[in-house]
């Protein structure tokens, strides 16, 4: 018999990164990886499947899904916030039909085995949409269900629909049918805040002023950093985002009082990066270029966010702060990744 499976979608992202490089230490089932472009080398050894291709490609999940005994899905793939504004089809497409079709698959997959398929889903802070800038400054930390009726992007917009999406496969699809809803998926998501790896790169996401400085710092490149200094916004590090997913995949149903969650870590300003950037390194050539259309996105994207129901009912809590984030784990990996000068 097969060896259980998860199945990881847009593997060669950076959640993808930082997933596969968590999970192929587990070897207790195989990892199925896909994403449109080839897997990246480095990914390739702890991959045991690699699937090149469309999860617009219904034919091709149908196969997927013949194929290989998964238990989780991981649906990574995704047009970023500014990626989406660009090409508003393309986005609609990947990020909603996207998912309608994986969620599909794992409906397959689950009356197969008999089992619900979990499906992870990471949904984000831009599923918020708070009224201006005021609001966002006072709104403190915003629950799940507070400022969602009025997000601006389409990405946010994307991935509020996927949200319910997911609760509609997990609970109710298949409901006009004599037998009831199938429940054949086990549909959880979490919001995440901006996500910083030193390992790779985000691409055509509008909190990407946070990684984006300090891997051009440790390169010695010139960065100009595309929202006001007092943009203040949530993020975490890319450790604790794949500890959160893990955790969430692992909670027992039964302790599950919501199918969406929030996490976070901290809230700096883009300075107070720019501060902590320079004085990791000192030539650091950082200057503000303002894109207005993103910095409007960001302005109603909330400063913090509210994980208590994660921390209640799954135990969540970050591993990293904003000191250790930057002087424990990213400052330390960007310059031995780029082989930046110690105490430079
Ligand atoms: N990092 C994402 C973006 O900026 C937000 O989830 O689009």
């Amino acid at each position: 018999m097969k060896r259980e499976a998860v199945l990881i979608t847009g593997a060669n992202g950076e959640i993808g990164h930082g997933l596969i490089d968590y999970l192929q230490q587990k070897c207790d089932f195989d990892i199925i990886a896909m994403d449109i472009q080839p897997l990246d080398e480095s990914l390739s050894a702890y991959c045991h499947q690699f699937i090149q291709g469309n999860i617009l490609d219904v034919k091709l999940l149908n196969e997927i899904a013949n194929q290989y005994p998964i238990r989780t899905v991981y649906h990574l793939a995704s047009l970023l916030s500014t990626g989406a504004e660009k090409n508003p089809e393309l986005a609609h497409n990947v990020n909603v039909n996207g998912t309608f079709n994986l969620l599909k698959m794992a409906d397959i997959l689950g009356e197969k085995s008999g089992v619900a398929t979990k499906f992870i889903y990471p949904s984000s802070i831009a599923a918020y949409g708070l009224p201006g800038i005021k609001e966002k400054m006072s709104a403190g930390k915003v629950t799940e269900d507070q400022y969602i009726s009025s997000t601006i992007t389409l990405y946010g917009i994307n991935k509020l629909y996927c949200e319910n999406l997911g609760r509609y496969f997990m609970d109710y699809y298949g409901q006009i049918q004599p037998e009831g809803a199938r429940k054949n998926v086990d549909f959880r998501a979490v919001r995440f805040p901006g996500l910083i790896s030193a390992i790779t790169l985000p691409t055509g996401g509008t909190t990407d002023y946070g990684p984006e400085m300090i891997h051009a710092a440790a390169q010695n490149k010139p960065y100009a950093c595309f929202v006001r200094p007092d943009t203040r916004l949530p993020f975490m590090v890319m450790p604790d985002a794949i500890k959160s997913l893990i955790l969430l995949e692992a909670a027992p149903k039964a302790s599950l009082t919501q199918t969406v969650y929030n996490v976070t870590s901290f809230s700096p300003t883009a300075q107070e990066l720019v501060d902590i950037v320079k004085g990791a390194f000192p030539d650091a050539q950082i200057a503000y270029k303002v894109d207005e259309s993103r910095q409007r996105f960001v302005d109603t994207w909330p400063v913090d966010i509210d994980d208590s129901a994660a921390r209640r009912d799954w135990g969540w809590a970050p591993e990293y702060d904003q000191d250790r984030a930057f002087y424990e784990l990213l400052i330390p990996a960007v310059k031995q990744r780029y082989g930046t000068k110690i105490g430079h």
